[in-house]
């Protein structure tokens, strides 16, 4: 029932014609205001708690990359969590999006390019942690993203997944940022056919886990 609420935007539309609807949307005001109701959610604040030793560890990380960066959300938490000598890459297929999180952040161990999440300019297991915030429900099909995430991931690294799920919120959220929803298991299972292995399930708080809100955040490995 809750699927007939979702937006139908990524299956309606040819895969080219949505990721040029997508990609205008983030370059446009929505993509603007995330800054602000990032903020206003509390999802800023609560995407800190979550890059931390006692969430996503990246310490002792050297490579890290942030896949569909947009404003540098969680680019700015990395590298306030990472080593000294490490590096982060963010990328994102929206330039505006990608302007944002450049005007947001000044750090000589940031670099930030504009890609493509299913076709990545990067060799294989060049990264030790890998986060992708919110960037899946973009794809109709995850299989491309997830096969990219893994082939770049380097074995023994860890990825940070976070995406939409299919419950009221979720569908409401779909609706607003013209995206589809996943289902826990289901995204799960095909994250392990694509080679990536789930450790744990991960929740911004307490308060999120007890009724079960935020969304799908969970940590994977490579097979
Ligand atoms: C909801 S925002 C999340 C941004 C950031 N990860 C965060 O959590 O704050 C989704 C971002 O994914 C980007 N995006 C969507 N599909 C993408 C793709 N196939 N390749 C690269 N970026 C993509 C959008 O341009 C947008 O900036």
């Amino acid at each position: 029932m809750l699927g007939a609420l979702e937006s139908k935007d990524p299956v309606r539309r040819s895969s080219a014609e949505y990721r040029r609807f997508v990609r205008k949307h983030y370059d446009g005001l929505p993509g603007a205001l995330t800054a602000i109701t990032g903020f206003l959610t509390g999802h800023e604040a609560l995407a800190g708690k979550l890059i931390s030793r006692y969430g996503f560890d990246v310490r002792g990380c050297k490579s890290i990359l942030d896949a569909g960066c947009g404003n540098g959300r969680y680019s700015r938490f990395l590298l306030r969590e990472a080593d000294a000598s490490a590096r982060v890459t963010g990328f994102d297929y929206s330039r505006q999006m990608l302007r944002r999180a450049r005007h947001r952040i000044h750090d000589p161990r940031v670099t930030q390019v504009a890609a493509d999440l299913t076709r990545l300019p990067y060799g294989d297991q060049s990264f030790d942690a890998i986060v992708c915030g919110w960037v899946l429900e973009h794809l109709a099909d995850p299989r491309p993203g997830l096969n990219e995430l893994a082939r770049v991931l380097r074995s023994g690294g860890k990825l940070l997944l976070m995406a939409t799920e299919d419950t009221l919120l979720g569908a409401i959220c779909s609706r607003m940022w013209h995206c589809r929803t996943y289902n826990r298991a289901c995204l799960k299972t095909i994250a392990g056919e694509c080679g990536l292995d789930c450790r744990r399930d991960l929740w911004f708080s307490k308060f999120h886990s007890r009724f079960h809100l935020g969304g799908i955040i969970a940590e994977f490995g490579r097979m």
